[in-house]
């Protein structure tokens, strides 16, 4: 994708102006999916000496991984989110935490150059998922690790349409959640075939979720609309709440490339 394209655009008048708030976001901060990260890439060896977070927002997978890799480097697009990592890199003393301003299509590293890619969160934001993981699968080194983690679309149609279609009204910069065999097929495209998966429920909480994306009140009545008027079955796979809060499916995906 450009970086002039009109979803880029899209991406910067989202994540620009919340820089801050995604640094403070417990749904971005915290979560079991973080320490698992950690926990896997730490038991690597030999240890990745060269690791890319992708879409790092404020930097929190980052952080995670820092202590556990040679460096990292913390790729966005969005310049206000790299001055949050870099400043909080320096707050928690981590100094192999280095930023590159730049998109997860188009990354300038040599060809089998890193040892790890990681992504939390942010695959669902790219239009060009194809190109993205081609790219991977140009920079990854045989034996090198993958790290996926994002939301799983629900299996169930009626489903996810509500969940894309609140997604959507809430973020206008939201493209995708993905099934678990479309994620699989996007690692397959970057050399990783068997993907291990773990799963977590993950409530989101309606007027925190709201706010960190400043969704215009009437767009926030009319995702509260739906959710209240949604079919009973929606209402119950999503575990909608009386305050509009509701449940979705987060996974970690994680694979090695084969070797050489
Ligand atoms: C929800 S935030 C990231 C959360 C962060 N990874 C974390 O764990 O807290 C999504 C990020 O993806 C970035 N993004 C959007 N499109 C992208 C792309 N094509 N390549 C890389 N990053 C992208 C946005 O700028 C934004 O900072």
């Amino acid at each position: 994708m450009s970086t002039t394209s009109p979803h880029r655009a899209a991406v910067h008048a989202q994540f620009d102006p919340r820089a801050a708030a995604y640094l403070s976001s417990s749904v971005h901060a915290a979560g079991p999916d973080l320490g698992r990260a950690a926990e896997r890439v730490a038991a690597l060896t030999p240890r990745p000496t060269l690791a890319l977070d992708l879409g790092c927002g404020a930097g929190h997978l980052s952080f995670a991984l820092a202590p556990a890799v040679g460096s990292i480097c913390a790729v966005d697009p969005s310049a206000a989110m790299l001055e949050q990592v870099k400043s909080e890199a320096a707050v928690r003393g981590l100094d192999n935490v280095a930023t590159l301003l730049g998109s997860a299509e188009a990354l300038p590293f040599a060809d089998a150059s890193v040892d790890l890619v990681a992504t939390r969160y942010s695959a669902h934001h790219w239009t060009a998922l194809d190109a993205a993981f081609d790219e991977i699968a140009r920079v990854l080194a045989p034996g090198g690790h993958l790290l996926l983690i994002d939301v799983e679309a629900p299996a169930d149609a009626l489903v996810d349409t509500h969940l894309q279609t609140i997604e959507l009204l809430r973020d206008r910069s939201h493209v995708r959640n993905r099934s678990d065999a479309e994620w699989r097929a996007l690692l397959r495209r970057a050399g990783v075939d068997a993907p291990s998966v773990e799963r977590w429920d993950t409530r989101l909480e309606f007027a925190s979720w709201i706010a960190r994306m400043r969704t215009p009140p009437a767009k926030a009545a009319v995702i509260r609309a739906m959710l209240d008027e949604a079919p009973a079955e929606v209402r119950a796979a999503l575990r909608v709440e009386p305050c509009g809060s509701f449940h979705v499916s987060t996974a970690l995906w994680w694979g090695q490339r084969a070797a050489a």
